[in-house]
């Protein structure tokens, strides 16, 4: 994602590293050894307590009622837990044409950036409208826009289009689905509009619970289908019920994950799992290409995935200083502890990158010399996935349109079809699931670079058919 921005910063930031260049040396010579250890499998003593000095926030009901769906929306809580509401509508800064806001670039057209997925998609509707996201107070106007679902020719909606397209954008609907469950997954898309009005909410992470609990307990993963886990603090469940990869089963249109375990939360796992999640245990394919007649798989935004799915990203297996507990979605994405103007402590709700937070930047990332530039090392990471994603996309642009000559000319026998329609699958699978993860590369540069590695080495062995 383009951060212009950030230049100014890392700016600035490396003057502070060379007037603190000494210091930051001696420490980092003395903790580098801490900085690369995994948190050991026992939990440490919480180092000393950092918690700003504030009171804590009263438990109140509030005085307006719940809604039709039995949701409290996020104005009951306006002046319970001003605060978190306030930091949670902060997100509004976060819209598509970007703002003066300092933290959010205008976003892209994902179509533009890499035209190889007008062909590697083609026909799934991604290959024509992919934005890059908004922030969450946008998920309800977006969903209803995107001519993935929107037909404007015919200004309705296509007949492809089903309620559960909703199922990661709403309170409300979460709510009608805990309530009449999967017979709301299967209402057409246009028929369910007057009973969704709340976009991604309190209730999404903390249900109701916020009247009895004014702390961080009363989180709660409120989506059914979610695969969560021990594994994962429930504050990171919270945003993984919507940050995944899932598919919509055949059989009833349900939304579910392609595992049931972490140790199946890998790219190659979910790869065998599809191999028989199509009806009939056949393989599951979220579109075929007509061109190629192969059967293709759609990644969604696998965010938790790439942090605690398999052997986990190594920032998940070490130890925040400040908390004395592994490293979770919200240490990085809403920061430390604030103190309000009326003393009052909370979690700032305005998800945003870790690289604008100089605050935590300072207090976590760069104590004990873990990273010292941490701008430039996002960045790089980044750089090198993004080249990755282009000069692989290319080839399998390539294979495709290769692919479909042959299949035109009727070039290859039965067999060798077969073998090559099985390496393009592959190999849009391993590449689409970095392509569409939302943070570059950067929450796992090892799991990246391995998935785009499986996707390179069957790109080039069915290019190998077509040699000669
Ligand atoms: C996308 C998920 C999400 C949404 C939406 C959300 N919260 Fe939270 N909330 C969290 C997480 C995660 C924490 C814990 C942060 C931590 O402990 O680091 C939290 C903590 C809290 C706490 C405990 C005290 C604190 O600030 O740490 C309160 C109270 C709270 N939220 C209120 C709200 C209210 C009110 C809304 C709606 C206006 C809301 N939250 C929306 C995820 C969410
Ligand atoms: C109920 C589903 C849901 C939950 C829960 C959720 N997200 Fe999201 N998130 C989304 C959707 C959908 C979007 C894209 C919205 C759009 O484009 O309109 C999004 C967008 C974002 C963005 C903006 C991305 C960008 O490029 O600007 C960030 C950052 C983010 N989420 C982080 C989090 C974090 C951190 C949590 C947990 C505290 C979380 N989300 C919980 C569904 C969810
Ligand atoms: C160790 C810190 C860390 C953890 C833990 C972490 N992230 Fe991130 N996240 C980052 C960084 C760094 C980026 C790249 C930010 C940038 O490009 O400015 C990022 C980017 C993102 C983005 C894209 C936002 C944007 O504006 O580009 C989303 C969405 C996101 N993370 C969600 C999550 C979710 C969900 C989790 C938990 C499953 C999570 N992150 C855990 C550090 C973290």
């Amino acid at each position: 994602m383009e951060r212009k921005e950030m230049t100014t910063k890392s700016e600035m930031h490396k003057k502070f590293l060379v007037v603190a260049a000494v210091f930051v040396m001696v420490i980092a010579l003395v903790s580098l050894v801490a900085c690369q250890q995994p948190a050991p499998s026992t939990p440490s003593a919480p180092a000393e307590d950092t918690t700003p000095a504030g009171k804590d926030s009263e438990p109140a009901t509030p005085t307006m009622a719940k809604n039709a769906n039995g949701v409290w929306t996020a104005e009951a809580w306006k002046d319970i837990y001003p605060n978190q509401y306030q930091t949670w509508k902060d997100n509004e800064a976060n819209s598509t044409e970007g703002s003066t806001d300092p933290y959010f670039a205008a976003r892209e057209d994902m179509v533009e950036l890499y035209p190889q997925i007008k062909t590697i998609w083609n026909p799934s509707p991604f290959n024509t409208y992919y934005n890059e996201p908004n922030g969450h107070p946008y998920s309800l106007e977006d969903v209803r826009a995107t001519q993935r679902i929107f037909d404007a020719a015919t200004q309705a909606y296509k007949p492809t289009a089903f309620a559960n397209c909703y199922t990661c954008k709403s309170a409300d609907y979460t709510a009608l689905l805990i309530k009449d469950g999967n017979a709301t997954e299967n209402i057409p898309f246009g028929d369910i509009k007057d009973k969704i009005n709340e976009a991604i909410s309190c209730y999404n992470c903390h249900s109701n619970n916020l009247e009895t609990d004014a702390t961080s307990d009363s989180l709660q993963v409120t989506s059914p289908f979610f695969t969560a886990g021990s594994f994962a603090d429930v504050g990171s469940q919270t945003c993984g019920q919507c940050h995944n990869e899932y598919y919509f089963r055949p059989a009833d249109r349900s939304v579910q994950n392609p595992y049931t375990n972490q140790a199946d939360m890998t790219p190659e796992a979910m790869y065998e799992f599809y191999k028989t999640a199509g009806a009939e245990g056949k393989p599951f394919n979220d579109y075929s290409n007509p061109l190629t007649g192969v059967g293709q798989l759609k990644t969604q935004h696998p965010e938790f995935e790439f942090v605690f799915g398999g052997s986990k990203s190594s920032m998940a297996k070490r130890t925040n200083p400040n908390t004395g507990e592994t490293f979770g979605c919200a240490d990085c994405h809403m920061g430390e502890t604030q103190v309000s103007a009326d003393g009052v402590n909370y979690t700032s709700h305005l998800l945003i990158s870790p690289l604008d937070n100089p605050a935590l930047l300072e207090s976590t990332c760069e104590i004990a010399g873990c990273h010292t530039d941490l701008a430039a090392q996002v960045e790089a990471w980044q750089k090198e996935s993004e080249d990755r994603v282009h000069a692989i996309g290319d080839k399998i642009e390539d294979l495709t349109k290769k692919l479909a000559d042959a299949v035109a000319a009727n070039s290859l026998d039965e067999t060798k079809l077969a073998e090559v329609r099985e390496l393009n699958r592959q190999a849009v699978w391993y590449w689409d699931f970095v392509m569409v993860e939302n943070s570059e590369g950067s929450h796992n540069p090892d799991l990246s670079n391995d998935t785009l590695d499986l996707s390179e080495d069957a790109v080039d062995k069915a290019l190998a058919y077509f040699v000669g």
